[in-house]
């Protein structure tokens, strides 16, 4: 049975800082953060977003009515979730509107998190073929002000329909991962920001990258030649190309050519709006399916995810018939277009303001804010999310 991507649509806030701008207030070449980290653009989230809204913004504009009433799982990933205990899928579940016959849970491994939900799906998919699974990749990367990791920030959301027969790509059955416990990027329960050994974790994505790819090779006999392209987890695009500079020699000219064209187009979205963890790689894989006007039906698309701790993975898709006719890229380019830009300070004045956490109530003037769902306020300890269009 073909199992894999129905629809995927993302959101980002309305929100961002130019990385220029950033690097001139901070003192650095604007070249280091343009070209060797290899941003543009920085999304940043207003206090009336939050991973939830993110989400919830991203799945409404993928999903009919058949659909919501056809979900039965709903699997959010994240590691900026809202809630120790209750999961941000379910609030999702009700902001959408979503049959009550559904699972709902939140998945946790830092940017891979997403990852095992579209493999979870796809096992759930396979016993229940009639079922359709939406899987939330949502979340916001803060590391502080004037901290290192500073420059990779970012916020957004991607959301995927997985189902049998998907109209964009089906998942192939093989793919390699692997499990290690180290300490390259974490954030305790009781930090809003995360901690990150900069190098070490630079060093630790490649690491994962070239065992999982090792093993994808060996147990697929698949080279780079059989790849159309291959999408990466992008933190920051520079980090995706370090990792594909380590095999690319592997193939042949064109393949190199093909291979490394395909990864300059596969960071078109992440580039304006910087690292969405859990959804980076599969807004680098719509950045691909939406600029790359030479993409065929049949193609193979490798994915390298990586979330830090540290899981990594290696699979793969192959584009359907007429795929190009079930995306979104006018109302993508038109989400980007459309956002404000923000003077350092504001970006720092934003940045700064969070929800209270001391139990106190809040109002929020969700007028500024022009995403249809949007955080009002907090209540008795409880976020109150609402639906300007309802
Ligand atoms: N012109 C062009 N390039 C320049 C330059 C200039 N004027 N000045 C510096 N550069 C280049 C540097 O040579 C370097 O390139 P290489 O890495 O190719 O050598 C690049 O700009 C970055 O410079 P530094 O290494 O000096 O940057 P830094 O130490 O200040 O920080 C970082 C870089 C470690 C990525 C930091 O931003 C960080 O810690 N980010 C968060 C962690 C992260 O994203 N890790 C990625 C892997 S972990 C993961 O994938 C999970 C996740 O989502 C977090």
């Amino acid at each position: 049975m073909k199992i894999g991507i129905d629809k995927i649509g993302f959101f980002t806030p309305n929100l961002y800082l130019d990385m220029n701008q950033l690097a001139l207030n901070r003192e650095v070449e604007p070249e280091k953060f343009t070209i060797g980290i290899g941003q543009e653009k920085m999304a940043v989230s207003p206090i009336t977003q939050d991973p939830v809204t993110l989400a919830a913004n991203a799945a409404l504009k993928i999903l009919n009515d058949d659909d919501k009433s056809d979900i039965d799982l709903v699997m959010f990933g994240t590691e900026s979730g809202i809630d120790h205990s209750k999961s941000a899928g379910v609030y999702v579940h009700h902001l959408l509107g979503l049959n009550s016959s559904a699972r709902t849970v939140e998945l946790k491994q830092a940017c891979y998190g997403a990852t095992a939900a579209l493999q979870l799906a796809k096992g759930h998919i396979a016993l229940n073929p009639e079922s359709k699974v939406l899987v939330l990749a949502s979340d916001i990367a803060r590391y502080g002000l004037q901290t290192s990791g500073e420059a990779t920030q970012g916020a957004g959301a991607v959301a995927m329909l997985i189902s049998a027969n998907p109209k964009i790509m089906t998942l192939e059955d093989k793919s390699t991962y692997l499990t290690a416990d180290i300490m390259d990027f974490w954030r305790p329960t009781y930090s809003e920001e995360a901690f990150v050994d900069g190098k070490y974790s630079n060093e630790q994505y490649i690491n994962f990258f070239q065992k999982v790819w090792q093993q994808y090779k060996k147990e697929t006999e698949l080279r780079l030649e059989d790849f159309t392209a291959i999408c990466y987890h992008l933190p920051y695009t520079k980090m995706g190309l370090k990792a594909l500079r380590t095999v690319i020699e592997d193939g042949s000219k064109e393949t190199q050519e093909r291979l490394l064209d395909n990864f300059e187009i596969s960071k078109t979205y992440n580039k304006n709006v910087g690292n969405i963890y859990t959804g980076s790689l599969y807004l680098s894989l719509l950045s691909l399916l939406e600029h790359q006007a030479n993409l065929e039906s049949g193609d193979r698309i490798g994915l390298y995810s990586y979330g830090s701790g540290a899981v990594g993975e290696f699979f793969s898709g192959i584009l359907q018939p007429c795929f190009k006719d079930y995306l979104q890229k006018e109302a993508h380019e038109k989400l980007l277009t459309s956002r404000k830009e923000l003077s350092v300070s504001e970006y720092e004045e934003v940045f700064l303001k969070t929800l209270p956490i001391d139990g106190s109530t809040v109002e929020l003037d969700v007028g500024q804010d022009p995403a249809e769902i949007c955080v009002a306020g907090i209540k008795g300890h409880m976020r109150q999310y609402i639906n300007k269009k309802q």
